[in-house]
């Protein structure tokens, strides 16, 4: 079934507001919205406080959208753990809030959630039927807010990602794994890289492109939404390198080589059951998504460089 945004003929202009719009993947979200014809609005962390509730809802007031992305959250996970109440209000509270406005005005919410609602304990896949068991304060909290979505019941869409990167990094964390990796390289000769956590790493772009086709469609629900197959850092680490023509010596530990104040799921990778039952997985696997990210980065650098020689 398809909902109003494959009808040009129901509504003229459909209009998107993105919390969050100016992160990593909020970025590639708006873009890829405009590309498609779509009036995207993304807000920062500058423009408005997720957890200021008045605030949120008068800007939703104003701009009147179909459809509400929420990317913003607390989502570096020490800073959870240290701070369960700035967590509990970045990650639930305003989620909740921004669900009780969707319900009240009939509007769609998409919400940004993550691999870490899992445990981590798995050795296949984890599905949308899996039941989630968060083993830190980031888990748990955006657990949480998937589930007031859930229970004040507005139609959404929860697209659970993992280990991004783009080309706009996480404005949050201050980069992603793949520019430290680079940046790193510059200086060291050799690198450690923690080699018993399995996850799929993936691009933001691709997520962004993902939800177009799903938001054409009105099957609300959980979906998981990461590129295909799945690695461990060490690996994605080699890859980048190997792609990059950087010869470096990686060496594999375990995490233990980087103790943290919170406990990481060992094995997070996600089957996209949901995309795939719709037919409508349009995400390529990750060791795809990371060799056009690089060859595009490459190409963007060159141009750099000859507009800065000419
Ligand atoms: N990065 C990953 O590997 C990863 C993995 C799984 C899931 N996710 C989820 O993906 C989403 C997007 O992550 P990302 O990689 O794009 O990170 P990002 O670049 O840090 O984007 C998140 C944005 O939220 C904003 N924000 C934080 N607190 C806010 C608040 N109280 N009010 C308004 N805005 C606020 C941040 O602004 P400031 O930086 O200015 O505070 C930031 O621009 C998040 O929901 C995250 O939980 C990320």
């Amino acid at each position: 079934m398809t909902n109003y945004l494959n009808n040009p003929t129901s509504k003229s202009a459909m209009r998107v507001v993105v919390f969050g719009g100016y992160g990593q993947l909020g970025t590639d979200i708006v873009n890829e919205l405009r590309s498609n014809k779509i009036d995207a609005i993304p807000l920062s962390h500058d423009d408005v406080d997720i957890t200021d509730s008045a605030h949120v809802s008068r800007l939703i007031e104003e701009y009147s959208p179909d459809i509400i992305i929420n990317s913003a959250a607390l989502h570096k996970v020490d800073e959870c753990e240290s701070n369960p109440q700035k967590a509990k209000a970045v990650n639930m509270d305003s989620v909740e809030n921004l669900a009780m406005i969707c319900k009240e005005k009939d509007m769609i919410l998409l919400h940004i959630s993550t691999d870490y609602v899992f445990d981590g304990k798995s050795q296949e896949p984890y599905t949308e039927q899996d039941t989630p068991i968060p083993i830190n304060v980031y888990g748990k909290t955006k657990l949480q807010g998937e589930q007031r979505i859930q229970e004040i019941g507005c139609k959404h869409f929860i697209l659970r990602v993992a280990s991004l990167y783009g080309n706009k990094a996480s404005t949050q964390k201050k980069g992603n794994f793949v520019e430290t990796m680079l940046k790193l390289a510059k200086t060291k000769d050799e690198l450690s890289v923690v080699d018993d956590q399995y996850m799929t790493p993936t691009a933001t772009l691709h997520i962004a492109k993902q939800i177009i086709p799903l938001i054409k469609t009105d099957e609300y629900g959980i979906y998981h939404c990461t590129c295909e197959g799945s690695c461990t850092w060490y690996e994605f680490a080699k890859e980048i390198f190997r792609l990059s023509d950087i010869s470096i010596k990686v060496i594999p530990v375990d995490s233990s080589a980087y103790p943290a104040n919170f406990e990481r799921p060992r094995y997070t990778v996600l089957e996209n059951s949901n995309l795939k039952k719709h037919r409508i997985n349009i995400m390529p696997h990750w060791k795809e998504a990371i060799k056009q990210f690089i060859s595009e980065r490459r190409i963007i650098e060159n141009k750099d460089k000859v507009e800065v020689e000419t």
